[in-house]
This record gives C-alpha cells, structure tokens and sequence, in this order.
C-alpha cells in the first residue's frame, strides 16, 4: 500500500509545510514559476539542464532557502552558456554575484581576500561568530560565488574547497593575515570548467553537476535575432554559420554588422552588409577558415583516416586540445569530416566543399585580374 502514496504527504513533509498551510501552496509554486520564466527568459537551449536548476532553484525556495544546498558544477565547452546561466541564478535568487576567474586565483588567502573585497563592494555586513574550536570564525552573508575556468585553479586550491561542498560543514580555513574560518553556510557555490577532466575527482563527485552542450545552427540565430531583433532571421543563421555556432563570436559579429550599417551607404541592402562584415573576419560565408581548408586537405590527401597525434602534427599544433575542442567540433557538425573508429576522414560532402571553395577563390582571382 506504502508505494501508492502520492507525493503529496511526503512534499509537505520535505517542505516542512502543515496541512493549513499546504492549501496556499499551489499560489505560491505558481508565482516561483513566474519568477523563473522571467529569470531564465531568452536564455535558449540546453533545456534539460535548465529544466534541472529551475527545479532546484523552486524547491530551494518553497524550502524557504537562500542558497542552493550543493555546489554547482557547470560543464561545457566555452561559450555554452555557463557565465550566464550563473548571474541568473543568482539573479533569481535576488543576491549578489561574486565573478573569480580560475587563472587569478592560486590560494585560499586570495579567494578569501576577493570575497572580501566583493563583500566590502555590496556594502555587506559578516557576521564574526567568534572563535568556534579555538578558531576566529566569520560567517559570510548570502551571496553567489562564482569561480570560472575552474580547472585551472590549482590543485592545492581544489582539495582545500573540499571542504566548502560538505554540505554539514561548509567552511574554509585562511591562514592569512590571521588565521581564521570562513563560514560558507550562506553561500552559494557555482564552478564552471570546460575541461571537466582537470578538475579533482573528488571535488567532481561531491559538485552537481550541471551539463551545457554546444548550440546548433538555429539555437545561435535566435540568441542574435533575440538580441538584434532587426537583422532577419536569415542573416542571423548566416551569422551563426560564420560565428561556428559560438554564441559569444556570433553577438560580436553582430556588434559589428551594426556598426557597418551605421556608416553604410543608404541603398546597401542589410544582407550585403552581413556578406561584407563576414568575410573582413577573414573566413568564408560558412565559417571556414583557411585552417580548416587545411586540414581538410590533409585529409583529402591522406586517403585513409588519420589519426589524432599525426593530423596535431602535420597542422603543427600546440595541443590536441585545440583540435578536438575548437577547430573540429563545427566540422563535424557540418557532415565536413568524421570520426570513425579508425580516425579522421574527410566525407563525401567534404570534399564537395572544397571544390566549392577552389571554384570560388578562382572566381574571385578572376575578378581581381578584370579590376
Ligand atoms: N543559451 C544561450 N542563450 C542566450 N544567450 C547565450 C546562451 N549561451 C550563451 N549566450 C550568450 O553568449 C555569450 C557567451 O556566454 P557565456 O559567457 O555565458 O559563456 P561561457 O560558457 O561562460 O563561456 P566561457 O567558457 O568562454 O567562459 C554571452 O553574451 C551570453 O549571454
Ligand atoms: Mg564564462
């Protein structure tokens, strides 16, 4: 009979909410929902994992909370997303935002010396409980602290914020100028890597782990249409063509389309402008670039699949990393070139490619030698 229960006896109970009480509860889940849509609106994509931090964020509240009970984790490639989603959270749950980036900071001293500064900022007030096990302990207030690029913080730094995950006993100890505990309890912890593999096992297992995958064609076009609600949505997918589906370099593109028809000739057409801009970047209306012609070519020549280290090398790369992680994503989501057991390949519509792209660049020679 006990596995027919429905969620509601046991909601109440996890939301410490008495049955008098229970009658309001559907008002107010409803104005969280509100407050949600507002804080996430125009963020696009990756639905699952918003869909996962809008639940923890409406339980956190019907809890009465005002912070998230874990330590967030947001994984994926630049430009996913990750800086944004954490200023929404923490917009959401209406307190400041402390931004640290992974390369600035080496020790604790240094991170407890920025949240001091970013307290000091929001003109907010610690509260000194004194010395707890002989140790002068300060309670930070409510705040977000968000540390980017975490995989690059030290190795020292990543075990000594274990401590900060524990859920029972959110603290860290700072040696200097004095020695004293700091006491995350209030605290907000979101990191964000987009290379999960640097980062400390140990802190992985214990962060929750919020994933942000690539964006696709379409996804992009509509953060720019969103955000430059006048270049048509077809030149806003030229844009995310150009940009490689990368959110930050497809609002830059389209800074710079603004720009151009700031000071265009009035009878352009905006779809010229776009052309134009695109290509000053220095790449194809598609978003290849000379490199990628590169090693497309090498593919081409190969005639059979290549592996990783030999296609780093003949492209004299500085790491593996560059390749799997920026240059080749957009290829392959293309149909450009594959990954088979067997290695890299250059595909069938490929190859099409660059014969489009040896016709145009004879065109263009044609055309340069006529003017
Ligand atoms: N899903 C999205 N919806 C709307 N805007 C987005 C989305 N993803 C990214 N952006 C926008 O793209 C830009 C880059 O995003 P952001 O800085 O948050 O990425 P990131 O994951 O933090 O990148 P990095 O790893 O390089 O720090 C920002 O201007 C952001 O507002
Ligand atoms: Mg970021």
């Amino acid at each position: 009979m006990s596995k027919q229960k429905t969620v509601q006896s046991v909601q109440l109970s996890l939301l410490n909410i008495t049955e008098e009480a229970a009658s309001a509860l559907t008002d107010v889940k409803a104005s969280i929902d509100v407050a949600l849509d507002a804080a996430f609106d125009g963020f696009v994509g990756n639905e699952g994992s918003v869909n996962r931090l809008r639940t923890m964020l409406k339980a956190a509240k019907l809890r009465g909370d005002i912070k998230l009970s874990r330590v967030l984790m947001f994984s994926g490639p630049a430009s996913t997303g990750k800086t944004e989603l954490a200023g929404r959270v923490a917009r959401f749950l209406g307190l400041p935002f402390l931004s640290v980036d992974g390369t600035s900071v080496k020790t604790r001293e240094q991170l407890a010396s920025m949240i001091n500064d970013a307290i000091e900022g929001h003109k907010l007030q610690p509260e000194n409980l004194g010395k707890v096990g002989g140790v002068l302990t300060i309670k930070l207030p409510p705040m977000v602290i968000f540390i980017d690029e975490f995989h690059l913080v030290s190795v020292p730094l990543q075990e000594a914020l274990l401590t900060v995950t524990d859920t029972n006993n959110r603290t860290m100890l700072v040696e200097r100028p004095q020695r004293h505990r700091l006491a995350a309890d209030n605290v907000t912890f979101i990191l964000a890597t987009t290379m999960e593999s640097k980062v400390t096992n140990a802190l992985l297992t214990r962060c929750d782990k919020i994933e942000l995958r690539r964006y696709g064609r379409d996804e992009v076009a509509q953060i720019v249409h969103q955000a430059h609600p006048h270049i048509f949505i077809e030149l806003c997918q030229m844009i995310a063509d150009a940009s490689r589906y990368t959110p930050r370099e497809a609002l830059q593109i389209a800074v710079n389309v603004n720009d151009a028809i700031a000071v265009a000739d009035p009878d352009q057409t905006i779809d010229d402008v776009v052309r134009e801009v695109i290509r000053s970047r220095g790449s194809y209306l598609n978003g290849i670039t000379q490199r990628d012609v590169g090693l497309m070519r090498i593919l081409n020549e190969s005639r059979k699949p290549m592996s990783l280290t030999s296609l780093v090398g003949a492209l004299h790369l500085n790491s593996a990393n560059e390749l799997t992680e920026v240059i080749e994503p957009y290829l392959i989501y293309r149909r450009w070139v594959q990954i088979s057991s067997k290695g890299r390949e250059i595909t069938r519509e490929g190859i099409e490619m660059l014969r489009q792209i040896d016709t145009f660049e004879r065109e263009r020679e044609q055309q340069g030698k006529k003017l």
